[in-house]
């Protein structure tokens, strides 16, 4: 008894020590790590803004540090479409990467709403070692039109806002910043010397010994002529059928997200003179969709359109598609794309006996942000306990459908994400049991309507014989 006492007591005492070890080891991770280098690329040659971020990190505590801060202002927090890090392991020849996990957290007392994200190591990095880390984050909306309103003459101009100096819980004893532009001209830049723009490359840094927090706001003034291309709200139904068929429909809102268009639009212009096109207006859209793709069509609110080419090989599908006018500024297009795909490219069978979808997450058409994205996945009418693996957080719920000779509906499993880009098309899955014998319905209801038909036929046949007798 006394001694069971003793064990508890000790255990207690145990994970006190260990509690206060790690909530030690917690609040004064920040100033156990200082960044050596930070290297910051900055691309803004399309409205998607990429970012890489080469960090060295060193360990200057006394304690190992498991995970890395990330720091963002709220304003671009916002912006966040995706954050994805790696850590370079071996030197320069056998250099090779490992995916790290990253996810957003909350860190006590951060200064003016500053947002973070934490990188979790593989290893944990022990006192007066350094890693390398590779981060890649991605902001939408993030290139405001300015002016906010251009002619069908004139090039689109932007503002970029962000900091010369890194956002960072850490101190940063060396680091320099470079903004990619899409082309030579920019109007203005915020200078923090030493601060150099050649070519189509402007240069913040390098700048030496920052403490943690330091920001120093910078804005560009640039030309960016890229298709703005935005879908508000993208709806991909993809129906499976176990008679073989995948049927795919999705249903677009885009909208040409740059400066407005002012003045009228004249088409004769647009078509005969190439001075008056409209640098930023866009024609054709490029939707890459898989191999074997059949029953491609391609309609608006009034109707079928023509205008689509498809080209497949082996690897993959483009469909070039051209809404019925060019859009400019402000100006939106609704359409409608469905296809269809052998089904046994994408349903295979889990060890565990379960089937399952394997199919691309994301929107089809390249370079477009959508702003909303549902994917509704109508399994076959039977199924049951459907589950979706996807590689990003998302909003999950189930519906039921039901289409003509459905007895009891299909349930569709309905994904929703919010700002989704290109860097977010990765396979996701679908899983779900169905009993086979279900694919006996429709058959067997047919067949009986057949039949019922048949008999009302004889019937009335018979009717009609004696009355003719
Ligand atoms: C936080 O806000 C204060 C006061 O508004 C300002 O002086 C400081 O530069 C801001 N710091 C950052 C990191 O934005
Ligand atoms: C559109 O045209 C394609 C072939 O050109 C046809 O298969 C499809 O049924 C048509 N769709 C509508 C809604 O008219
Ligand atoms: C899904 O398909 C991709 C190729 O499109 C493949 O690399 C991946 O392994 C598949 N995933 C599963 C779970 O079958």
């Amino acid at each position: 008894m006394a001694r069971s006492t003793a064990m508890k007591a000790a255990g207690l005492i145990l994970a006190l020590l260990i509690f206060t070890f790690f909530s030690l080891a917690a609040s004064s991770s920040n100033n156990q790590i200082q960044i050596l280098n930070a290297e910051r690329r900055i691309d803004l040659s399309s409205h998607i803004v990429k970012v890489f971020l080469t960090l060295k990190v060193e360990n200057v505590g006394t304690s190992p540090a498991s995970e890395i801060f990330l720091a963002f202002p709220p304003s671009q927090a916002d912006q966040l479409a995706l954050v994805k890090a790696q850590a370079a392991i071996g030197k320069k020849k056998k250099k090779s990467y490992v995916h790290l996990d990253v996810n957003p957290t909350q860190l006590p007392d951060a200064p003016n709403g500053t947002k973070y994200f934490s990188i979790s190591l593989l290893n944990p990095l022990s006192s007066g070692e350094t890693a390398t880390l590779e981060v890649l984050y991605i902001l939408t909306h993030s290139l405001e039109p300015f002016p906010t309103e251009i002619s069908q003459l004139e090039s689109q101009l932007v503002y970029f806002r962000d900091s010369a100096l890194i956002l960072s819980p850490y101190h940063i004893k060396q680091q320099t910043t470079f903004i990619k532009t899409p082309s030579t001209k920019v109007e203005s830049f915020t200078r923090v010397e030493p601060t150099k723009f050649a070519g189509r490359e402007l240069k913040y840094g390098p700048y030496e010994d920052r403490p943690p927090y330091s920001f120093s706001p910078v804005i560009v003034h640039l030309e960016n002529n890229s298709p703005f291309a935005v879908v508000e709200e993208l709806l991909r139904e993809v129906e499976i059928s176990h008679w073989g068929n995948l049927q795919i429909t999705e249903h677009y809102k885009l909208v040409h997200a740059g400066a407005r268009h002012k003045g009228v639009f004249s088409r004769v212009d647009y078509q005969s003179r190439a001075s008056v096109k409209g640098a930023s207006s866009f024609k054709h859209l490029l939707a890459s969709l898989p191999p074997r793709v059949h029953s491609v069509y391609y309609r608006d609110e009034i109707g079928n359109i023509s205008s689509s080419h498809l080209r497949t090989d082996y690897r993959k599908s483009e469909l070039e598609i051209e809404p019925r006018y060019p859009l400019f500024g402000g100006w939106k297009a609704t359409f409608v794309i469905g296809y269809g795909l052998p089904l046994e490219d994408f349903l295979f069978e889990s060890p565990d006996g379960k089937r399952y979808l394997n199919f691309s997450f994301g929107c089809p058409l390249a370079q477009t942000v959508v702003n909303k994205l549902t994917i509704k996945v109508v399994l076959p009418e039977g199924s049951k306990d459907p589950s979706a693996a996807v590689p990003y957080p998302v909003e999950q719920h189930l519906e039921t459908k039901y289409s003509y000779l459905d007895v009891v509906g299909r349930t569709v499993l309905v994904l929703e994400k919010k700002n989704v880009v290109p860097e977010h098309i990765t396979p996701f899955q679908v899983y779900y049991t169905f009993k086979p014998i279900f694919m006996l319905a429709e058959p067997l209801m047919l067949a009986s309507v057949y039949f019922l038909f048949f008999m009302a036929c004889v019937a009335y046949l018979q009717i009609d014989i004696s009355i003719r007798k």
